[in-house]
């Protein structure tokens, strides 16, 4: 088995966005491209001779393919062992884990999250560093740069390696253990949350009423409230319900058996519990608009009472009551409110993060708790740093993202479980919990509006508008709405003091509601622009429940000052979330 060295000349766009280079599948297999990329790796990692990487993805359209590809390269730049999640499956932060239990020198993930996959769907691929996180800007400029001036790469010419079965074998000088992708992570989930307490929860479900006090007197017709149907079914006794969604994605196998080969719940509770390499032709995206089995489902007449999704790698979570939705945003806050009722952060937190968009709901909970809260740009490698630093235990994201220092990645399942670990320490309906927590802290009213696909130029133009128009928006009125001010997010990381500017733009209004504008780091068509609206209401009692309804004077100040509707010709959003 020789080395080859293969002469090629660089792509121009093998930036890493805000996880990882995400191209269409029909990119990566392009001759070199995929090569090209992995050995810009490499040459930048600089991996001591011998060492250690995890490799596995979330089992996406390509994934095999490039695994034998990135084993042969990895064995002729001198890495000394892969460990391979087998059948090359492996969650993000699954892949977390196992770098930070074996204290591997990094990982290589191939997963394009939650956009969908097929031969015309897209692929991704992301370097983590020996944190177990994705890597910090300097890494993935200096894989850039690389990526720019690359004239060849190492390839051994071997067989291809099977790893459909655990077990070690041999790929020149380097071993390549292939390991149960699920083990470590479920050990690690029942490190963290009271497994005992989950079980008799999902065996008994004996849940209390909601407490008349934080009850609404303005009611949605889609979320009854406070005596929906599905409150009667939950006596004593009553077995309490709960659906996973995982989309045919990475996390199938995981749920399975967590939840329901540990944790007990019948068989069925996990649907679409087979990953697949197109995900059912389906959008593994855990939101109310491409999780519509799960939604219809917790939706119905019959609806369990508690359900949650995740995306194509495992790192993202929907979390769902009985015909109610709660908001990533809501879900952080909520999640650090009661953060002690899980053994493993019964110590309490040593401080809360947030990407810039997500609601500062957690920010309230943070200053109840009186421990720091950080405001970061999109993309979770820029808290890895604060929890390396112990600044920050739990942090989130608005597009369904929340973890904790546990590992470096957000982590879906690890949400559900804290969730269910909530329940089955408090005993209240989802709903109740979420109306809890707003008649103590206020609710922060949150939506988010993608335009998709849109024309780069145009896209653009937007933002640049509103950058334009910063000194006349300052101080000018819209309705009940006064502009504090406006700026375009710069972030400096408190542990390192690298600077992060154009994150996007924030207009802040006199009573805390804002408005953020951001264009995507992740599309792989065109250009994406995100419009976040978050409106204040400290009297949760007598507001509308719906969002749509509660920000539509925001929506319409949106659109005005952004011209979004001329610039793009877009009428409405592709997706709101
Ligand atoms: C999106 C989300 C961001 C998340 C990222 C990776 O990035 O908005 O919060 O970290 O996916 O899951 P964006 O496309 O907005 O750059
Ligand atoms: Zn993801």
């Amino acid at each position: 088995m020789g080395i080859r060295i293969v002469s090629t000349r660089p792509f121009s766009d093998q930036k890493p966005g805000t996880s990882g280079l995400r191209k269409k599948v029909t990119a990566f297999r392009q001759p070199h491209y995929l090569e090209n990329f992995v050995q810009s790796i490499f040459d930048s990692i600089a991996a001591p001779k011998g060492a250690t990487l995890v490799l596995g993805g979330d089992g996406r359209y390509y994934n095999r393919e490039a695994i034998q590809i990135i084993l042969k390269m990895a064995a002729a730049n001198g890495i000394g062992r892969v460990l391979l999640g087998r059948g090359g499956i492996l969650s993000t932060p699954a892949a977390s884990c196992v770098i930070r239990k074996y204290q591997t020198f990094g990982g290589i993930i191939l997963s394009a999250s939650h956009n969908p996959g097929g031969p015309d769907g897209d692929f991704g691929i992301k370097y983590n560093t020996g944190n177990g996180g994705p890597a910090p800007e300097k890494v993935t400029e200096a894989i850039f740069a690389r990526s720019k001036t690359i004239v060849e790469y190492r390839m051994l010419d071997a067989a291809d390696v099977a790893f459909d079965a655990v077990g070690e074998t041999s790929l020149g000088n380097m071993k390549v253990q292939v390991f149960d992708p699920v083990s470590d992570y479920a050990e690690l989930m029942e490190s963290l949350f009271d497994f005992a307490a989950i079980r008799n929860l999902l065996a008994a479900g004996d849940i209390a009423q909601p407490d008349a006090q934080t009850s609404c007197t303005e009611m949605s017709p889609l979320r009854p409230f406070p005596q929906s149907a599905g409150y009667a079914s939950n006596v004593s006794g009553a077995r309490f319900h709960i659906k996973f969604d995982a989309m045919h994605a990475v996390n199938g196998p995981y749920a399975k058996e967590i939840l329901e080969r540990r944790l007990g719940a019948p068989a069925g509770s996990v649907i679409n519990a087979v990953p697949l390499v197109d995900f059912g032709g389906g959008h593994p995206d855990p939101n109310l608009t491409y999780a519509h089995d799960l939604v219809e489902i917790m939706y119905g007449a019959e609806a369990p009472d508690f359900g949650a999704a995740s995306d194509g790698d495992g790192d993202r979570n929907m979390i769902l009551g009985q015909r109610f939705f709660v908001t990533p945003s809501d879900s952080l806050a909520v999640l650090a409110a009661n953060a002690t009722l899980a053994p493993g952060y019964e110590q309490g937190l040593a401080g809360v993060a947030r990407s810039m968009p997500t609601s500062a709901a957690v920010d309230r909970v943070a200053q109840a708790l009186n421990i720091p809260c950080y405001e970061t740009p999109t993309g979770w490698k820029f808290f890895g740093n604060l929890m390396d630093a112990g600044k920050v235990t739990l942090c989130g994201e608005e597009s369904f993202g929340t973890g904790s220092d546990h590992v470096r990645e957000k982590d879906g399942l690890w949400a559900v479980l804290f969730w269910l670990n909530i329940l089955a320490a408090r005993r209240l309906s989802v709903e109740s919990i979420v109306r809890e927590h707003w008649a103590k802290y206020g609710r922060n009213v949150y939506s988010r509006y993608d335009y998709e696909g849109l024309p780069t130029e145009a896209a653009q133009g937007v933002m640049q508008h509103l950058k334009n128009n910063f000194a006349t928006l300052a101080g000018a009125q819209f309705g009940k709405y006064t502009v504090k001010y406006c700026d375009d997010f710069s972030y400096t990381d408190p542990v390192d003091g690298s600077v992060s500017t154009g994150q996007g733009v924030r207009i802040i209004f006199t009573d805390g509601s804002r408005i953020v504008f951001r264009l995507s780091g992740t599309g792989t068509e065109g250009a994406t622009l995100r419009v976040y609206l978050e409106a204040f209401e400290a009297d949760v009692v007598c507001h509308h429940l719906d969002a749509q309804v509660a920000l539509a004077d925001l929506i319409g100040i949106a659109l005005q000052i952004s011209e979004l509707k001329l610039r793009t010709g877009r009428e409405q959003p592709t997706v709101i979330t």
